[in-house]
C-alpha cells in the first residue's frame, strides 16, 4: 500500500472543512447526513471540530449491483430517523466517485423539502464523474486509484486504517 493522505493531513484538512461549515452554518439548524458505512470516520472527526448545536442522522445505501449501476438507482438499506421539512442539511460523503450514488440521493432528501441541502466529501474522485453532482465541501480531490482507509473499504476491510492509502495493484 501506498500511503496517500498521512493521519496528520487527514486531521488538518477535516478541521479546516469544520471551520468553513461552522461559518456558514452560524445561527442555523443543521443537520449532518452520514451515508454509511464509508463516512463513518469522516464524520465522527468532522463534528468534533464543529461547536454548533448539529445533529446527526444516518442513511445506509447500497447500488443494485453492477450490471444496473450505470442506471443510478441505489436501494435504501437504512433510512433516516428524523424528517427533513424545514431542515438545513449536510451530506457526509467519504468519497465521490461517479456521482450516482450522491445523485440519487439528492434528489431523494429534495424531495422531503428541506429548507437547504449541501454536500460535504472527503474525497472526490472528479474524473471519473458520470453524472454531475454538486460537491459543496471537499476535502480533496483526488485522481482514478483504489483507495482504502479513514472509513473507505476493499471487500469490507481496511476501513479502520488511520490513513488513506493506494491499494497495491490497485492503480490506474
Ligand atoms: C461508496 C461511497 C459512495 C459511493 C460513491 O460507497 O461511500 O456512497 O461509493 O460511488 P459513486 O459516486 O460511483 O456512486 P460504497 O458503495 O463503497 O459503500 P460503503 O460506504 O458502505 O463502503
Amino acid at each position: 500500500m501506498k500511503i496517500m493522505f498521512m493521519p496528520d493531513a487527514l486531521a488538518t484538512r477535516v478541521a479546516e472543512l469544520a471551520q468553513t461549515i461552522e461559518a456558514d452554518y452560524r445561527e442555523k439548524d443543521l443537520l449532518l447526513i452520514g451515508i454509511l458505512k464509508g463516512a463513518v470516520i469522516f464524520l465522527a472527526d468532522l463534528i468534533r471540530h464543529l461547536s454548533l448545536p448539529v445533529e446527526v442522522d444516518f442513511m445506509a445505501v447500497a447500488s443494485y449491483g453492477a450490471a444496473t449501476k450505470s442506471s443510478g438507482v441505489v436501494r435504501i438499506l437504512k433510512d433516516l430517523e428524523v424528517p427533513l421539512a424545514g431542515r438545513h442539511v449536510l451530506v457526509v460523503e467519504d468519497i465521490v466517485d461517479t456521482g450516482l450514488t450522491l445523485r440519487y440521493l439528492l434528489d431523494l432528501l429534495w424531495a422531503r423539502e428541506p429548507a437547504s441541502v449541501r454536500t460535504c466529501v472527503l474525497l472526490d474522485k472528479r474524473e471519473r464523474r458520470l453524472v454531475p453532482v454538486p460537491v459543496d465541501y471537499c476535502g480533496f480531490v483526488i485522481p482514478d486509484v483504489f483507495v482504502v482507509g479513514y472509513g473507505l473499504d476493499y471487500a469490507e476491510k481496511y476501513r479502520q486504517l488511520p490513513y488513506v492509502a493506494v491499494l497495491d495493484g490497485e492503480e490506474g
